[in-house]
């Protein structure tokens, strides 16, 4: 039996250690650091997510078979490559690779150089530069941080003056780190994740999924890093998937390889069905959260399977889905995305039948409480989408928390 290690705390983990835990090859499972809802299906460990030396002892010692990585940060700290120079098994890309994601430039220019479809831009160290290019543009206007930002990092202001409060809290104040700024065409249409088991130049289409960024109901707010999601997403056609797969995934994957730096593990596709057809809003270099936790629960092949697949390089077992359908409700503390108070008790948990996905709880003197802004994700199946509305609807109603929101009008643009 195998031992497997996932690495992250979140509901992505949460629903990664939940689908290995399916698997009859795994035996025992550990997360690092993991939660309090992971902690009924996994052993935790204390080490956080960016300790990519004791990630790699621990690993060592206790003979993990396999380790799979969950967060950008610990891929960005080079968990993946620590991992290989001590000869273990290990699913995600190498710090280079990742560069997809931590870097907007990169994945910009990557895609400028290789025709990948996206909204036009240009990128900016300096404040001055920075105005007088929006000045002569059009709005609104996508402002993105060129690093790591938890999905925060983009900002669309409607207005000259918007635009450049942002610009100075971006590149003069360095709100939200030391990095460059992407200026960004603001383009039109309904979004769609397409995440992809890479392996070099073999890319393998997971089942699609649709996020809800905004904090509040109807796309209102500020960007999340993410408020609820289902899967499939009916509006994108075949055609659109093709035409994603053939043109963007594909023609990404062997961008990497062209680059120096081949790509193993989840390619993110976050895009958008334009009038023009899917372009890119960005790329991720690891399963989407909460995307995962929709997409995850309807696979039906062995995950360990997978995993190895990409890990060892060799041939991919069939990707089979399950017919029921998933729809996930994010239940988070208010004021998230910005600041919130953490450590009010969670009740009521059991009386829920969908899944539920720790993504930020711990346990306080034997109670549940919130521990993050994001704090769990209700998830229901069902054979269509309708009764997996309907059917996490009525779950999210039995959860009891002074501290939550969530969004009640996930999945409704599935059936415009
Ligand atoms: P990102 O972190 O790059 O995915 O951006 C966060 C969100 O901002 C996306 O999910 C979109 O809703 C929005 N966004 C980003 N780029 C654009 C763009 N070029 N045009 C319109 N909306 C965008
Ligand atoms: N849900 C978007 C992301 O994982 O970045």
């Amino acid at each position: 039996m195998k031992k497997v290690l996932v690495i992250g705390s979140g509901g992505r983990e949460h629903a990664i250690v939940d689908a290995l835990s399916r698997s009859p090859q795994v035996g025992k499972i550990f997360c690092a650091p993991g939660n309090a809802g992971i902690a009924a299906q996994a052993e935790c460990v204390a080490i956080k997510d960016t300790d990519v030396e004791s990630l790699k002892n621990f690993a060592l010692e206790n003979g993990i078979d396999l380790a799979v990585v969950g967060p950008e940060v610990s891929l960005a700290a080079g968990v993946v490559d620590v991992f290989k120079a001590a000869g273990l098994r290990i699913f995600g890309p190498s710090k280079a690779a990742a560069t997809i994601e931590a870097s907007k430039d990169f994945a910009k220019q990557l895609m400028a150089k290789y025709d990948i479809p996206t909204a036009a831009f240009e990128t900016f160290e300096d404040y001055d530069a920075a105005v007088e290019y929006v000045k002569k543009g059009s709005f609104p206007v996508v402002l993105k941080y060129d690093g790591l930002a938890a999905g925060k990092g983009v900002v669309i202001p409607e207005t000259f003056e918007e635009a450049v409060e942002t610009l100075k809290d971006m590149l003069l104040d360095d709100k939200f780190g030391k990095g460059k700024v992407v200026v960004e065409e603001f383009l039109t249409g309904p979004e769609f994740s397409f995440m992809c088991f890479v392996d070099g130049l073999d890319v393998y289409p997971m089942t699609l999924s649709q996020d809800h960024k905004r904090a509040y109901e109807g796309d209102k707010g500020p960007n999340t890093g993410g408020m609820g999601a289902y899967s499939p997403v009916p509006i994108i056609t075949d055609e659109d998937l093709e035409f994603s797969l053939e043109h963007v995934m594909k023609p990404t994957a062997a961008a990497m390889v062209a680059e120096g730096c081949p790509f193993t593990g989840v390619l993110y596709g976050g895009l958008m069905k334009t009038p023009q057809g899917p372009k890119v809003i960005e790329f991720n270099c690891r399963f989407g959260d909460p995307e995962t936790e929709v997409v995850l629960p309807r696979l039906e092949t062995d995950i360990y399977d997978v995993f190895s697949a990409v890990a060892d390089h060799t041939p991919m077992p069939e990707l089979k889905w399950t017919e029921e359908v998933t729809m996930g409700f994010v239940m988070a503390s208010k004021g998230y995305p910005g600041d919130y108070a953490k450590g009010f008790a969670i009740r009521g948990t059991e009386r829920v039948e969908s899944k539920i996905y720790h993504m930020g709880t711990a346990m306080k003197e034997g109670e549940l409480v919130t521990a993050g802004g994001r704090v769990m994700i209700v998830v229901a199946s069902a054979p269509t989408l309708q009764e997996a509305q309907a059917k996490a609807r009525e779950d999210i109603s039995k959860i009891e928390c002074d501290n939550l929101f969530h969004r009640t009008d996930i999945g409704n643009k599935a059936f415009k």
